[in-house]
């Protein structure tokens, strides 16, 4: 089951060189390193953690193995332990605690290891986070262990020097050229050249904000429908093309994607209000520290930016309150 929870490196990957260049230098320095991989869902930190986790240079590096921890499966401490066990290949004896074995393991290690936490919003946001949190500050002071972690919202977890690839929200969207790449490569032998479909694409991929889950939803509809058509389905029913096949999930679907943050984060009542609200204005919040309580009266709207800022649904630019897109 964890196995195949694994993702493969995938195929298609464009525009990240300088941000795996950054990763991959930061982990190959001396003594242990603290990488974070932060951003909306979708954003593609999963993918530019499997690369830098992948390269030749961090392969060499860490002797001591690189272990892949997919945590959206583990909600607590101890099925975190469980897991970092498990992928370990760790021997436990029927009357040893698993933490115990861990611990001894990563104590006695006698080469680097490196631990990728991918998707470490799932235990993080968990009702006991405080244990979560232990676990984690452990860890991380074994001499011998470097962390990747990859997450949702702006902020490393815990007490842990986290060194942050991109700017303060994380990794950026695609630039257009990339992006505009990645929709070709997805999109294969199914698109149509026309005299059109170059600016046609480019307008797509501004819609969508350049987001590349998006970005490879959309390339697959093309092996179904036109171009023109995609674009003015986009325009009319906003995330539902973002979707592929019948069962909803991460990979698959946008809006599932979306879902899964509402949940984590729970956002529900006066939140979601704001989020929705947030969603209906083109150009998001403009100086919203200002104009945040003339708009939202009432208390502790401060409070909810900031959760909302927390699940990377919302970003801030220029001062400005802002969503992408397919929010
Ligand atoms: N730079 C990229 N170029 C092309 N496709 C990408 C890129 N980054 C991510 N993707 C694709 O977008 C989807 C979401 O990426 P993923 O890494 O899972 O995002 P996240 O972990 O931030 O939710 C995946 O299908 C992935 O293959
Ligand atoms: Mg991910």
């Amino acid at each position: 089951m964890i196995a195949s929870a694994i993702p493969a490196v995938p195929f298609v990957f464009k525009g990240r060189e300088e941000l795996v260049k950054q990763g991959v230098n930061i982990l190959c320095q001396q003594g242990p390193r603290f990488l974070a991989i932060m951003g909306a869902g979708g954003m593609g930190k999963t993918s530019l953690a499997l690369y830098i986790m992948n390269s030749a240079l961090v392969q060499d590096n860490f002797a001591g193995g690189s272990y892949f921890i997919p945590c959206e499966l583990f909600e607590d401490a101890e099925s975190l332990v469980q897991g970092l066990v498990h992928v370990m290949e760790l021997t436990v004896q029927e009357n040893q605690s698993k933490q115990r074995v861990l611990f001894d393991h990563l104590q006695t290690a006698q080469d680097d290891l490196l631990i990728v936490l991918d998707n470490f919003e799932t235990p993080w946001n968990h009702d006991d986070s405080i244990s979560v949190k232990n676990l984690l500050e452990k860890i991380a002071q074994y001499v011998k262990v470097s962390l990747v972690v990859t997450m949702r919202g702006p902020d490393g977890p815990g007490d842990i020097p986290w060194e942050k690839l991109g700017d303060k929200y994380g990794i950026p969207i695609l630039l257009p050229v990339p992006a505009k790449e990645a929709f070709k490569a997805f999109a294969g032998s199914n698109l149509e050249r026309s005299n059109d479909s170059e600016s046609q694409i480019d307008s797509l991929l501004y819609q969508l904000d350049y987001v590349p889950l998006a970005i490879k939803l959309s390339a697959q509809h093309v092996k179904r429908i036109p171009l023109e058509a995609l674009i003015s389905m986009w325009e009319k029913d906003k995330t539902s093309i973002l979707t592929e096949g019948r069962v909803p999930g991460r990979l698959t679907s946008v809006s599932f994607s979306i879902d899964i943050s509402l949940q984590i984060f729970k956002i529900e009542g006066q939140l979601l209000n704001l989020l929705s609200a947030i969603s209906f204005l083109p150009d998001g919040i403009p100086f919203w520290v200002e104009y945040i309580h003339q708009m939202f009266p009432g208390e502790g709207s401060n409070f909810n930016v900031s959760t909302l800022l927390d699940s990377s649904l919302v970003y801030v630019q220029n001062a400005g309150l802002k969503m992408l897109a397919p929010v």
